[in-house]
Parts: structure tokens; sequence; C-alpha cells
């Protein structure tokens, strides 16, 4: 059997993305690492979360043996990607602001990247825009809440649609008669609120998940199973509070992950 692929995130958030990888590669195990005890991610200072995100990298490798890393997590890769790449021999596949696409697609120039305070911060996140979307309006919205909400969401927790909009309505952008047009959702949390996102938007714009883009490229770099096997069982998850409560354990016991 080939080895497994770590996928990780500070949180819910990089489930988003092992559905998609799961859908592209069904014959790969996974191990899905989440370190939630030290989220929110969004908060931190960045030389402390460079240390502790390696130093558990150092320690899941060393465990898990994976093929491959998904760093499922905007926050934590526009910030450490080539640290870890430095720092270990497997291959890691990241995930950033997708606003190359963005810039591509909009018709009406007026783009905004919803994400976490850190990721808002990031020189990465500044070059992407350099890179590929000088000729947009980008507009950078850094959300406090938005992750924690997601949290309470996906384990059936009541979300205050007030609250909510809050924390986007400054993705609304109207200039010379233009409006945002794509929202780049540019934190993995995000997508499972997206259904409320559309109830609350103003207009009609295009909330741009990356993840399937996401699981394309981890494809890429490990390209097929080494055997084409129906797994049975359930691929693992990796707490590092050690102790998730009964909603997480149920939410990721729904996933098909066991602890
Ligand atoms: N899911 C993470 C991201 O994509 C971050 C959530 C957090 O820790 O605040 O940025």
């Amino acid at each position: 059997m080939s080895d497994p692929i770590l996928v990780f995130d500070s949180g819910i958030g990089g489930l988003t993305v092992l559905r998609e990888l799961r859908t592209v590669m069904p014959d790969r195990r996974f191990v899905y690492v989440v370190d939630d005890a030290g989220f929110p991610y969004g908060d931190w200072e960045e030389a402390p979360l460079v240390q502790r995100v390696s130093d558990l990298f150092a320690e899941m490798i060393a465990t898990h043996r994976p093929e491959a890393a998904v760093i499922a997590c905007n926050t934590a890769s526009t910030l450490l990607l080539p640290e870890l790449r430095e720092r270990f021999s497997i291959p890691f596949v990241g995930t950033v602001p997708a606003i190359k696409p963005a810039a591509e697609r909009t018709r009406s120039g007026l783009v905004s990247v919803l994400a976490t305070p850190g990721t808002v911060r990031r020189d990465y996140t500044r070059g992407l825009i350099d890179d590929f979307a000088r000729q947009c309006d980008v507009t950078l919205v850094g959300s406090q809440k938005l992750a924690g909400m997601a949290e309470s969401h996906i384990r059936g927790r009541p979300v205050d649609g007030k609250a909510l909009w809050g924390e986007i309505a400054e993705c609304f952008v109207e200039r010379d008669g233009r409006r945002t047009d794509i929202v780049v959702l540019a934190c993995t949390h995000y997508p499972f609120l997206a259904n409320m996102f559309r109830k609350l938007a103003p207009w009609p714009v295009d909330w741009l998940d990356p993840a399937e883009a996401i699981a394309r490229q981890a494809f890429k770099v490990t390209g097929a199973a080494v055997a084409a096997e129906l797994l049975e069982g359930f691929d693992h998850a990796v707490f590092t509070s050690g102790a998730p409560d009964y909603a997480t354990r149920r939410l990721i016991h729904g996933f098909g992950l066991a602890l």
C-alpha cells in the first residue's frame, strides 16, 4: 500500500480540501492533522507560528511517514511553505489565495479576498496581487471571527446572520458603476459558510474555492497510488489538543476519519 498523505489545518477547514482530495485520489490513505490547540492561526505572530508548525511537522512526519503533505490552510501556507520545503524532503502542496484565477475571470475588475487577518497581512499575499492582479482593484478583507463561526456552524450550533454579514460586508464594493463579481475564499474554513454567504450577498458573486485545484495539484505531485485498491476502514485524524469534544468526534467520524 502507498504511504499516506498528510492533510494539515488549524481546524476543520482542511476537511473542505480533504473531500476534494478523496474525489481525485480515491485509492489513497490520508492522515488529517488538526492543530486545534493552536487555533485560530489568524492572530498569531509570525515567528512563533513558523516554529510551532515546523516542529509539529517534524513530529508528524516521523510518526506517519507520509509520501507528501497538503497544507490545507492559507494562514500557514502563506507564511511557511518555503521553510517546510527546505527542512523536509517530502513534497508539500500549499493552499494560497486564488488571486490569479480570480484576476483572470473577473469581468468588473473588482475582486475581494476574504481571509484571516494573518493571510491578509502576509507579504506573500501582496506578492500575488502584484504578480497577477495589477490590472484589478483588489480589496483585502481580514476577518477575526469567521473561522470560529465556521467551527460552530459545522457542529450544528447556530450562527447569527447579522454577525456573519458584519464580517463579509466589506467584500461588496461598488465603484464607477461596477461591482465586485468575485470573492476569493482564502481560508479553508469559509466554504462551509458559503451557502449562508450566498443568502446574505446584496448581489450575486462567484465565491471562489480553490479546493479542487489543490487536490489536482496534489495528484500531480504524488501520482497514482502504487496499486489501485478498494480501501476498507477509516482514515485517521490527529488533534494536537489530544481531547476533541463529542461534537468534534462525531463530525470527524462523519467525514470517515477515526481518532
Ligand atoms: N483554515 C485556515 C486558513 O485557511 C485558518 C483558520 C484559522 O486558524 O484562523 O487560513
